[in-house]
């Protein structure tokens, strides 16, 4: 079989951010909660379903690269939910400067909408949503709702 390039699918950036090892087809979602939903100044390449290479087993990923911006904690802590194995690249002058991974923190504050109507937190006050994370899911800290299934579709 011929043996085709990689990694030349979308261009190297010259600064910014590159979120790799997203979720194969979670990319959208990863543009929604970095705000960014239609028309856009920012200079954006998104990958989808692209093959990669993971302790040697081949698999597929989402890749979003974002120029002339860094993210913000709540960002990332977002597309932790999304992602649990995405990398956090930063870009200058062409050179990855730094790559983390993500972590979902222990206790998230305004990230997640709770689910349950009548909760303090969805009432018109600004109450910002508080949970715990635990390993049965996010526990809110107002009204004991635990969301267990499609978090991401919560994250505000
Ligand atoms: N990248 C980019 N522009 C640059 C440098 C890197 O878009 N100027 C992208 C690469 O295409 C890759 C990611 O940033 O998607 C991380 O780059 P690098 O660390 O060089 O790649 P890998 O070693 O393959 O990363 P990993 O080990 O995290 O898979
Ligand atoms: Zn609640």
């Amino acid at each position: 079989m011929e043996d085709k390039p990689r990694g030349l699918l979308i261009s190297p950036i010259k600064d910014g951010t590159v979120i790799d090892h997203i979720r194969a087809g979670a990319a959208l979602t990863v543009l929604r909660v970095l705000g960014i939903t239609g028309q856009t100044d920012e200079e954006l390449s998104i990958a989808t379903n692209v093959t990669s290479m993971t302790g040697g087993q081949e698999g597929r990923k989402d890749i979003v690269k974002v120029s002339n911006r860094e993210l913000s904690k709540e960002e990332v802590d977002r597309i932790a939910l999304i992602s649990p194995h995405a990398t956090i690249n930063i870009i200058r002058d062409y050179i990855v400067v730094e790559k983390k991974g993500v972590e979902i923190p222990t206790h998230l504050s305004g990230i997640v909408r709770c689910t349950n109507a009548g909760c303090i937190t969805n009432a018109n006050e600004p109450i910002h949503s508080s949970f715990e994370v635990t390993e049965a899911g996010l526990h809110c800290l107002y009204c004991d709702t635990v969301i267990t299934t499609d978090i991401e579709s919560h994250i505000i």
